[in-house]
């Protein structure tokens, strides 16, 4: 009698707080209802992140501006709402104009992952503002012409590579995995300054960091999006941004080589380490903050560069050769603008100012990302209430501007479906269309890589449609991104075929 009497009370109890969470989190649902906000329908609990570990963030952003194509429109984010912004306006305000509303992202990890929660991309004001203007200078022109050097030698091995691994063995190629070596080699020069080389079979302690990096398994992927989309479910669960072995090896790699600089006293290195060696010297930090905290931020910001230079260029470059393969006229207009300037500049490889000069190759660049934006939203945390076109956003809500739909809107890139370089596309790595083009981002926390990105492209684009001519691989044209990663990058790698155009290479 007095079991059952329990059972009965603790059952009451349990429905009664069913009930009572049910219904709180219903109204939660109401408040884009409530502000007269067109709202995409959520799904209780989940709102409209039903699509997570199924689809990409990327068709995510892709689907929401073919159901909903208007200037904004509000979501959930599991229960909490955020807005997303479509038009160039209003992106213009929330990442320019008002950005001193906007100066964060939502995206958040936890205290217990420094390397996560502490680099550029995901660090708060005020340590954002004082980092930014450290780590500024990494790219200077002086340095960037010096890093175009070595990624020439990395693109020369890049197409060795192909001769004997895809051409020679008929190994199957992956484009995502092979430009993730090429970018590796590179960024192992422009963050430690240790000249490696994966693509030609040789051990890299960096390949081991990015190949963890970006090895998006459900798991990784599921941390990953947690903490772009539900940062407190990442901190409840303390989900990492980087996975354990990245985290072990970067730090392993980090300190060997400050112990190195050390020991050795030398300060004549132009890499990054130097640059955050310098950095953790001048940087003023709240008082009450430990060396700890300066070590952590030195560690996360190598990691972050990293990532940034990897993940990013290597899904641009396998898109753009997949597009190339599909578009054999563009293919040997480039080709032909390539071989012209070799031929003019008597050079074997070219340098710096003549990969600048190529319009056509830059072409190409600009509209695989304007197709296929490696980055589909950019995410923003609102600091003060502030009212946008009549909608109130208050503080803590996230603001989230789509580039997907900006980007394939017709009014600004007719047909935009059609992979064409001959569209007017941005003039320079500063033009963004009147807000219409937004691989990079934009204002003060535009990508800091941008220079750098656009010229690793570059320096690998041109070196490979000059040997190679490229052809459609075993994959469908319109390849599935995979749904595991936040940022796009297509699923199994992505294939094309390589055919040499000389005999001699
Ligand atoms: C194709 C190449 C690249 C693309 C498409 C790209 C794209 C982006 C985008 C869209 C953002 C967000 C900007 C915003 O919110 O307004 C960003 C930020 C960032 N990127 Fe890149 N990126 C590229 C290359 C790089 C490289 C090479 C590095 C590092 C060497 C890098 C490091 C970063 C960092 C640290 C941030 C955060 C900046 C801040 O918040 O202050 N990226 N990138």
């Amino acid at each position: 009698m007095f079991g059952f009497n329990i059972t009965w009370i603790l059952a009451s109890a349990i429905s009664i707080i069913l009930i009572f969470v049910c219904r709180n989190v219903s109204k939660i649902y109401d408040y884009w209802l409530i502000r007269g906000v067109p709202y995409a329908k959520p799904v209780w609990g989940f709102g409209n992140l039903s699509f997570i570990m199924r689809k990409s963030a990327w068709e995510f952003f892709d689907d929401l501006r073919r159901k909903h194509p208007l200037d904004y429109v509000g979501i959930y984010l599991g229960w909490q709402p955020a807005l997303v912004v479509q038009s160039p306006e209003l992106a213009r305000r929330i990442l320019v104009k008002d950005f001193k509303n906007f100066q964060d992202r939502y995206l958040y990890s936890n205290s217990s992952d420094p390397l996560g929660s502490l680099n550029l991309f995901t660090v708060k004001n005020p340590i954002w503002s004082e980092m930014r203007h450290h780590v500024a200078p990494s790219f200077t022109t002086a340095k960037l012409r010096t890093i175009t050097e070595l990624m020439n030698l990395n693109a020369t091995e890049l197409v060795q590579k192909i001769q004997r691994d895809y051409i020679d063995k008929k190994q199957p190629v992956n484009l995502k995995e092979l430009f993730t070596m090429y970018t590796s080699d590179t960024v192992g020069y422009t963050v430690f300054g240790l000249r490696v080389s994966v693509l030609s079979g040789s051990d890299s302690p960096l390949w081991v960091i990015t190949s963890h990096i970006v090895r998006w398994t459900f798991w990784r992927g599921l941390e990953f999006t947690m903490i772009f989309f539900m940062p407190v479910i990442a901190k409840i669960f303390k989900f990492k941004f980087f996975s354990g072995p990245a985290t072990e090896y970067v730090k392993q790699l980090f300190w060997n080589v400050v112990k190195e600089r050390e020991n050795s006293k030398t300060t004549e290195h132009k890499d990054l380490v130097q640059l955050l060696l310098k950095m953790k010297e001048t940087m003023k930090l709240p008082a009450e903050a430990g060396s700890q905290l300066a070590d952590d931020l030195m560690l996360a910001q190598a990691a972050v560069f990293i990532l940034g230079s990897v993940e990013t260029s290597s899904g641009t470059l396998s898109s753009c050769l997949h597009e190339l393969a599909h578009h054999p006229e563009e293919q040997e207009k480039l080709y032909k603008e390539v071989s012209d300037a070799l031929t003019r500049s008597g050079k074997e490889v070219l340098e710096y100012d003549d990969l600048m000069e190529l319009e056509y190759l830059s072409a190409c660049l600009y509209e695989t990302m304007r197709k296929h934006p490696a980055v589909p939203y950019l995410d923003r945390i609102c600091a003060k209430a502030y009212d946008l076109e009549g909608v109130r956003i208050e503080e803590g809500v996230p603001v989230l501007v789509n580039v997907v739909a900006l980007h394939h809107d017709p009014r600004y890139h007719p047909n935009p479906e059609l992979w064409d370089p001959s569209r007017p596309t941005a003039a320079s790595e500063n033009d963004n269309l009147g807000y219409t083009f937004l691989p990079f981002g934009e204002g003060p926390r535009f990508c800091i890589g941008k220079r750098y990105g656009m010229m690793q492209m570059r320096a690998a684009l041109a070196q490979l449609i000059h040997k190679y001519r490229v052809e459609p691989g075993p994959v469908p044209y319109i390849v599935q991104p995979d749904p595991y990663s936040v940022l796009l990058a297509p699923k199994n790698g992505g294939c094309v075929k390589f055919v040499r155009r000389h005999k001699a290479n």
